[in-house]
């Protein structure tokens, strides 16, 4: 069956391809809120139902936390595991959307038409450029291209808790020669690309109680020590003048960039003034001496991510709070050890307590940086395939964020990940108004038909 004629039916059948993931965009399945735990039932039912519609076998799995989604079709050639994730970010600030996050709308743009809405970009319409890649080669030819296995996870935006344990537990069935991930995106919003870097995430919540009640500040103030100043001091230290950071062995296993990775790299072309300006910011606030793009995808980072404690309504209340505490997360590169640095981290807040003052930790989450080989076949494949699809030539980058499973494909099944997706730098993932938009959509699902061609040609 020619290329073409697949293609062809992905462009007529786009309308009914946004009308499916609109659909699996009204369901609310947000992981972290256990409040929405039934929705992420629902979300992975819906898929199972759509990969059976296209004579997939698929069943929900029930783990720990928020359901596996598992589908199997037999065929010749590579054994090819598709990857994404069905969860999604929570909402807040609502206020800050300009329409209901799950009340999915096409939009028109000066930059084109988007679809707006909660998991637009991350993930739900990524996950579903492949199955309608899947569903458009099965109505042309009667059949997929190869083996394939698709497997969805509800938990990756949680710290995917349930999915190491379910990886070993099905290691045979999930083990396959590649594993694709689409959770990513396009480099600069234009340049089709093949992400070999991930970072890792750790995650510590800190809660800091000085007094055993809130108190008047002016009965108590100046005498009664103050958990939030306690909390500012222990922020502030944890970054150096030069914007290094000051917690104990943290640059343990940190690498400098190889030559050759600087030097391609560099051929990138990437525009650090439009980065930060497309932000309304002009100066990279990191380590000294290292560019923006070094320090998003090859340097460790320590931010806050939240902040709470004493009053923070309207108005003006002269309050001495009992507590203060913050969220706290480090991204991770080369080798450095999560365990390593939460029992650092800890250790040196303990050690900075006043009088009077305890804390208490909780973590969330610990993974390593990912590297991918680029050695599989695949990978010239996929890059071939992407510039055929592409005005842009497809390039292999670094990535700032983190998928945790993209390491986990490696260590428990030694099948080499490829992660390649269609986002763009001004989605808004994790943010209000997030949207996706309908070329990276339509271009995304023929990029995977042109990708699956290439490999199974
Ligand atoms: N899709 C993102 C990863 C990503 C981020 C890709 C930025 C491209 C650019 C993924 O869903 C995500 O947000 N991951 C979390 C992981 C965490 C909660 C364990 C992240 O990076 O914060
Ligand atoms: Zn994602």
């Amino acid at each position: 069956m020619p290329l073409t004629t697949i293609l062809d039916r992905i462009d007529e059948d786009l309308p009914n391809a946004l009308t499916r993931l609109s659909e699996l965009l009204r369901i609310p399945s947000i992981s972290t809120d256990p409040a929405f735990a039934d929705h992420c039932q629902t979300a992975a039912d819906w898929l199972v139902a759509d990969l059976q519609s296209i004579g997939i076998k698929a069943e929900k799995r029930q783990a720990p936390g928020h359901p596996m989604v598992v589908g199997h079709v037999d065929g010749d050639g590579p054994h090819v595991l598709f990857y994404g994730h069905y969860d999604v970010q929570p909402v807040d600030p609502l206020d800050l959307w300009d329409n209901d996050p799950f009340d999915p709308r096409i939009e028109d743009t000066p930059n084109g038409k988007v679809i707006r809405g909660r998991g637009t970009s991350d993930d739900k319409g990524q996950l579903m450029t492949f199955v309608e890649a899947c569903r458009a080669w099965k109505a042309v030819s009667g059949s997929l291209p190869c083996k394939i296995t698709f497997f969805f996870e509800g938990e990756e935006e949680s710290g995917s808790p349930s999915l190491v344990p379910f990886m070993r537990d099905n290691a045979e069935e999930l083990r396959s020669d590649i594993a694709l991930i689409c959770d990513t995106g396009l480099f600069e919003s234009r340049v089709p690309a093949i992400v070999t870097r991930l970072r890792g995430l750790l995650g510590e919540e800190i809660t800091i109680t000085g007094p055993d009640k809130d108190l008047h500040s002016g009965m108590f103030g100046g005498a009664a020590i103050n958990p939030i100043r306690v909390l500012s001091k222990i922020i502030a230290s944890l970054h150096d003048e030069t914007g290094r950071i000051t917690v104990p062995g943290f640059y343990d296993g940190v690498p400098e960039l190889p030559e050759d990775i600087r030097a391609q790299w560099e051929g990138l072309g990437f525009d650090h003034e439009k980065f930060l300006g497309d932000v309304d910011l002009t100066t990279p606030a990191g380590e000294h001496e290292r560019s923006a793009l070094e320090m998003i995808w090859s340097r460790p980072t320590c931010e806050v991510n939240g902040i709470q404690g004493g009053y923070t309504g309207d108005g003006f209340k002269t309050v001495l709070p009992s507590k203060a505490s913050a969220k706290i997360s480090f991204r991770l590169v080369g080798d450095q050890d999560p365990h390593a640095i939460r029992k650092n981290f800890r250790k040196m807040v303990q050690d900075m307590l006043p009088p009077d003052c305890s804390v208490e930790f909780t973590g969330h989450g610990a993974g390593r940086a990912s590297h991918m080989s680029t050695a599989h076949p695949a990978f010239d494949q996929a890059r071939q395939a992407l510039s055929d699809e592409w005005p842009d030539p497809a390039a292999f980058v670094g990535c700032g964020g983190s998928i945790p499973i993209a390491g986990h494909f490696k260590d428990i099944l030694g099948t080499d990940a490829m992660l390649i997706g269609f986002g763009k730098d001004d989605d808004q993932i994790h943010s209000p108004n997030e949207k996706y938009d309908v070329e990276s959509f339509h271009k995304g699902i023929r990029s995977w038909a042109r990708i699956l061609d290439a490999m199974t040609r």
